[in-house]
């Protein structure tokens, strides 16, 4: 669905917006979420032009299933103080929006100064809450889809393209 070239050209750019967007910060948190993010703030953090501290959260995912189970547990909670900072989460695919919903409110309940979101990929034709990132790699339809971090059963999230699933 998504060459890894073209993954390589939008971090590229999405990155210089986030780095415009924050310019003079003295240091932008970023909060990627496990596990399907790792590979995209890999790659994003390093294009980033500012001083960057990188930490992480873990929801409960779909387990093997691949609808979304609606209610979010944190799993494992960011090791830093957020209070009265930059802060950018960094998001595989936002999808019927639970997840971003609720570990914004979580974040949003600790104070930053700023906080917004950043997801590789978006199923906007997907969402039950009313949520947005405010930067999105692509835009893309209603497909179950894997590669660049993201997996199905937590297989192919080494592809180095974003492909969709073919169920026989
Ligand atoms: P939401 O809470 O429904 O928005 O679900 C978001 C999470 O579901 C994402 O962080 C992904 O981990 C997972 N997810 C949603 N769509 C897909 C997909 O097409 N492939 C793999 N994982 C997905
Ligand atoms: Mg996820």
């Amino acid at each position: 669905m998504i060459s890894a070239k073209s993954i390589a050209a939008r971090v590229e750019s999405l990155a210089q917006e986030i780095s415009d967007h924050f310019k003079g910060t003295d240091k932008l948190i970023v909060v990627g979420l496990l596990r399907g993010s790792f590979v995209f703030i890999a790659d994003i953090v390093r294009e980033l032009d500012l001083p960057v501290e990188v930490d992480f959260l873990e929801t409960s995912s779909y387990g093997d299933d691949m609808e979304s189970s609606r209610e979010v547990r944190i799993l494992k909670d960011i090791r830093g103080e957020i209070e009265a900072r930059d802060v950018l989460v960094v998001e595989d695919i936002v999808d019927t929006g639970h997840t971003l919903n609720h570990v914004i409110h979580l974040l949003q309940s600790r104070n930053p100064k700023r906080l917004e979101v950043c997801a590789l990929l978006d199923k906007p034709s997907r969402r039950e809450v009313d949520i947005k990132a405010k930067w999105v790699g692509f835009e893309i339809p209603d497909e179950f889809v894997v590669g660049y971090g993201i997996d199905y059963a937590q297989l192919n999230r080494n592809l180095d393209h974003i492909g969709k699933v073919r169920f026989l």
